[in-house]
């Protein structure tokens, strides 16, 4: 269980104070897959790197079952899983595998132990035929499968995507939703940031909406769409913004 309290997060840049995060609380039940929405700015990387310890809080804290990001960092990142857009942190001239090596040593994985793990992500992801190939000579979704594998290695409880998907094409989008519903089926707790409304709307359970550092709605989807009388999350997510921001005005 992840519990996000009141936590503020200010960045110095160029001596202008920017706050990211302003007082957002709220929690992620065990086995629970989050969408966290919101517009570039709105602070999603923020709160991810901070559930993930690789930021403090400015003020307020986060707990990961019971444990505190500030105080019990590396106990945490034994527990999660972390994929950032964008970087695969792949090394080209190295194998599928031994990336995956690399970074189970740094979980501190036994040879015995990365090798049974590293034989069952090749098998769920279809990677067995490349697993010995230089990653340098990879396809898009290719990577994007060596990739998740890494954030999978340590078999993590819970697990933290900023934007997945973006960038991706169509088939890499699939193996990726496909994935999602796989660790679902295995009780995973999961967190992901995603502009993309239909692709919430087919994983999530529950939703985080962030505008501008605040948390505008976090709550179940199904209880969503009924109070707003819609199934349209796109839709939703823009009255709640315009909603917001005349709160804001008045
Ligand atoms: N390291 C940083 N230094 C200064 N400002 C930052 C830093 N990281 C993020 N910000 C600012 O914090 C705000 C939220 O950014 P971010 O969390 O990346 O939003 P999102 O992921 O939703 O696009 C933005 O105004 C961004 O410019
Ligand atoms: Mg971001």
């Amino acid at each position: 269980m992840i519990e996000i309290q009141e936590v503020t997060k200010k960045f110095k840049d160029k001596k202008v104070s920017i706050t990211a995060l302003k007082h957002v609380s709220f929690s992620i039940e065990k086995g629970q897959t989050v969408g966290l929405l919101g517009e570039n700015g709105a602070g999603k990387t923020t709160l991810l790197r901070t559930i993930a310890t690789l930021l403090s809080p400015t003020e307020g804290y986060i707990t990961v079952d019971g444990m505190d990001t500030v105080k019990n960092p590396d106990a945490i990142k034994k527990k999660i899983g972390v994929l950032f857009g964008g970087e695969t942190g792949l090394y080209d001239r190295l194998t599928a595998r031994e990336n995956l090596d690399f970074f189970a040593t740094l979980y501190g994985m036994s040879k015995h132990e990365t090798k049974v793990r590293i034989d069952d992500l090749a098998k769920m992801f279809g990677m067995r035929d490349y697993l010995d190939r230089k990653v340098g000579g990879f396809s898009k979704g290719m990577r994007q499968k060596v990739a998740i594998s890494r954030t999978l290695i340590h078999n993590p409880d819970i697990i933290l995507f900023d934007e997945p998907t973006t960038g991706l094409d169509i088939t890499s989008s699939n193996v990726f939703r496909e994935l999602i519903h796989q660790l679902k089926r295995e009780g995973k707790t999961m967190l992901f940031s995603s502009h993309i409304m239909e692709e919430v709307s087919m994983l999530c359970d529950s939703v985080a909406m962030m505008h501008k550092g605040e948390l505008v709605y976090h709550g179940n989807l199904e209880e969503l769409y009924q109070s707003e009388k819609s199934n349209d999350l796109n839709y939703i997510f823009m009255s709640k913004l315009v909603r917001g921001e005349t709160d804001y005005a008045s």
